[in-house]
């Protein structure tokens, strides 16, 4: 277990925020205002990296900023970042997968939970058939970005991206999957009890060779924990068509990012799902799964739910679980009398709904 998660009186947390783009300078506000609800011990200190800083003086990332962060802080909360302005998406490169990458946040934890029927597309799906977590690979597959363009612009042009799979890499974050699985209950208190390692190895046979050998070795160090493996497209299917099964999900990078927005569609679509982005022992990252949705930024219509809960997730991590209890106690019972923006039945604003969660919360 992570050492600041054993502190029995959580002392001061310092929390570096990064509202980033779009929906992201919305949500937020709303987060920080559950935390400060709830009274947790925390300080925030605000930072502007995004499009804005960007556009303005050509700063993604201020030198010595990931050293930083991991000085200084606790834990990073952020937003999203994408903005139109910026076609080559590199703010958002820098700034969210040089955190990934560069603060080595090798885990990168989504949990995948229905609070209410109501806002589950599928037929007949109670919140007990919807509590499961992807686990996924946060540090390398094709997001390195190796690869390059020969030839451009030509007839003969080539492009390569490479898929870069480390056994130190498969092995941690396979480990990972497996010690959060025997750490871990759902959210009714039952245990967890199988990991489900999901890849492509039927056509992508190096890598997927690769995560098949480690998996069934690090699993015999786990003899409790049941293992299952899918292919990636089968494991699509899946869950839409019955979710009931999934407990643990381990997989690689692209995979994970992509399984996840359909999961967060199980539980109410992207602005219901939260996530982090951990590395045991050093200062980790919190941001909800969705991006800076350009569309509808600035409207006072985001769902600041997936933002709150990863807050709450945040405060877990760092030890304060009673606060993290509140503000998800809050939630629940938002979306069950439909507190809620538009997207999940509601009719509040970001604002309003993220306001009845802070009084929810002070209230208790
Ligand atoms: P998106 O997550 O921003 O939006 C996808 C869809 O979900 C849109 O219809 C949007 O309106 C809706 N949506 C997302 N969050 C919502 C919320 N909180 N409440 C209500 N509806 C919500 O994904 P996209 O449109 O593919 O990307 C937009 C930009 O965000 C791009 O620049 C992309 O690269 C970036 N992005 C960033 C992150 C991140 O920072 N973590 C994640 C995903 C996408
Ligand atoms: C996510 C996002 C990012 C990813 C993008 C913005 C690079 O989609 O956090 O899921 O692909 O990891
Ligand atoms: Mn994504």
């Amino acid at each position: 277990m992570d050492q600041k998660q054993n502190a029995q009186k959580p002392s001061l947390k310092r929390i570096a925020v990064i509202a980033g783009d779009g929906i992201g300078q919305e949500v937020i506000p709303q987060a920080l205002n559950a935390v400060r609800a709830t009274g947790a011990n925390v300080e925030f200190s605000e930072f502007d990296w995004g499009a804005d800083r960007f556009l303005r003086d050509r700063t993604t990332v201020p030198p010595d900023g990931f050293a930083m962060l991991g000085r200084d802080f606790d834990a990073i909360l952020a937003g999203a970042f994408g903005d139109p302005r910026v076609k080559t998406n590199i703010h958002a490169k820098e700034i969210l997968l040089g955190m990934r990458f560069k603060m080595d946040l090798y885990a990168n934890v989504r949990p995948v939970r229905l609070l209410d029927a109501a806002l589950c597309p599928l037929k007949g799906v109670e919140p007990k058939d919807v509590d499961f977590v992807v686990i996924r690979e946060n540090t390398e597959g094709v997001y390195t970005d190796a690869g390059g363009v020969f030839k451009q612009g030509t007839p003969d042009e080539i492009a390569t991206q490479e898929d870069i799979n480390t056994r130190k890499g498969v092995e941690r974050i396979i480990r990972y999957a497996f010690e959060y699985c025997e750490r871990h209950t759902k959210l009714d208190g039952s245990p967890r009890h199988r990991v489900l390692m999901c890849d492509k190895s039927n056509a992508m046979t190096h890598a997927g060779g690769l995560w098949q050998r480690v998996f069934k070795e690090v699993a015999t160090d786990f003899p409790q924990i049941e293992t299952q493996h899918m292919y990636v497209d089968a494991l699509c299917l899946q869950m839409v068509r019955d979710p009931r099964g999934f407990d643990v999900v381990v997989t690689n990078n692209m995979f994970g990012d992509i399984i996840t927005d359909l999961a967060a569609a199980l539980q109410g679509g992207l602005g219901m799902a939260a996530s982090g982005n951990i590395h045991p022992g050093k200062t980790s990252m919190f941001e909800p799964v969705h991006g800076s949705a350009p569309p509808i930024a600035g409207k006072n219509i985001a769902n600041p739910f997936g933002a709150i809960l990863t807050s709450a997730m945040m405060l877990a991590h760092l030890g304060m679980t009673a606060e993290a209890d509140k503000i998800e106690a809050a939630v629940l019972e938002a979306v069950r009398h439909q507190r809620t923006t538009q997207d999940i039945g509601g009719a509040l604003g970001t604002r309003e709904a993220g306001e009845w969660i802070s009084k929810k919360i002070n209230a208790r």
